[in-house]
């Protein structure tokens, strides 16, 4: 039996979702209209094309498009992210180890120490490493030419950014956009295709009002419904849908169990608000980024929440969810 156990976890099947093509990538029509232009163009004159920072919400597609952006540019892509780059020494290897026009992934690049940013900055800028050898008075900087290349960085958090390294991208900031159901339903159409599944419109059109406007979490419901289905008789039906959201407490919202507590907490302890965040993170036991991150962007472009220069506040659509969904 074990013999026949194929890989098949999340991260295999997040790369086997992961669309491939500027064709497969769904929504954020603008911003690919500007990156095949920027990245045309510098293919064009034969230059590496200028870094691009992508921010946005988790779950949005800025890996996708990273990987996109190599692809067109037909080189290779290097990755890291923010927390792996710990000392200089591990900056001046990635960037002396790239092929002219490489593509450079940086993912978290909020998380990069002030003391790599600097080394970051003429390397951006005018393609040179400065290392300084040794201490004291006699300590001197040797300045190492590198390859030409691109940086692609990814953040969540773009506010954590100093304004010298948000300028040195100098091909273009984009913001991912969360999703519109009708595009979330194909990209629904297409991991189900690929997962071997055949679900109506009706069902696609129920799970993409669910996913919080993101692919990630569109993908993961699919799968969950595809697991239950194989467990009660193999059809996708309404009831498998239904069920696997009760199982999984996913709302009528698409809200799931965090995203509920943080509104409760406002409503129910602080009176509607206005709270801080802290207040709301330890009432909550969740991590202020990750609220910050991962829970509120969703809420607040739901009309949930509002932040204010005074604290978090809850708005009268939530004060209504929040009834509906105790009952
Ligand atoms: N525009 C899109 N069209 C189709 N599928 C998408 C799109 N964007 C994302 N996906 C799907 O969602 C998954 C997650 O996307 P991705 O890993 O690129 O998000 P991310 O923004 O990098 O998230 P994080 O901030 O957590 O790193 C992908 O593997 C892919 O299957
Ligand atoms: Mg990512």
């Amino acid at each position: 039996m074990a013999n026949n156990i194929t890989r098949d976890d999340a991260s295999n099947l997040d790369r086997t979702l992961r669309p491939q093509t500027w064709e497969e990538y769904v929504g954020q029509e603008k911003i690919k209209e500007n990156l095949r232009i920027l990245l045309t163009a510098a293919k064009e004159r034969g230059h590496a094309a200028e870094h691009i920072l992508l921010y946005g919400p988790p779950g949005l597609g800025k890996t996708t498009l990273a990987n996109l952006v190599s692809k067109t540019l037909g080189t290779n892509m290097k990755i890291t992210s923010g927390p792996a780059i710990e000392r200089v020494g591990d900056l001046a290897a990635i960037l002396t180890n790239l092929s002219p026009g490489d593509v450079l992934f940086i993912d978290e690049i909020h998380r990069l120490s002030k003391s790599i940013e600097e080394v970051l900055y003429p390397a951006m800028e005018s393609g040179v490493l400065d290392i300084i050898i040794g201490k004291g008075p006699s300590a001197r900087t040797v300045q190492l030419e590198l390859p030409p290349f691109t940086m692609v960085a990814a953040t969540t958090r773009i506010s954590l950014l100093s304004s010298p390294l948000r300028s040195r991208f100098s091909g273009g900031t984009f913001r991912l956009e969360f999703y519109s159901d009708d595009e979330i339903a194909t990209i629904l159409t297409r991991s189900a295709e690929l997962l071997g599944m055949s679900p109506t419109q009706e069902l696609v059109a129920k799970i993409a009002k669910r996913c919080r406007a993101t692919p990630r979490t569109a993908n993961y419901l699919l799968k969950r419904c595809r697991d239950l289905a194989q467990l009660e008789g193999g059809e996708l039906t309404n009831a498998i849908v239904e069920k696997t959201f009760d199982l999984l407490e996913i709302d009528s919202l698409g809200l799931g169990k965090p995203d509920r507590a943080v509104l409760e907490v406002i409503i129910h302890k602080f009176n509607g608000g206005p709270v801080g965040l802290n207040t709301i993170a330890a009432a909550t036991g969740e991590e202020p980024s990750t609220i910050e991150d991962v829970i509120e962007p969703y809420l607040i472009r739901h009309g949930l929440l509002e932040r204010t220069p005074r604290g978090r506040t809850a708005s009268p659509d939530a004060y209504g969810h929040i009834s509906i969904s105790n009952e």
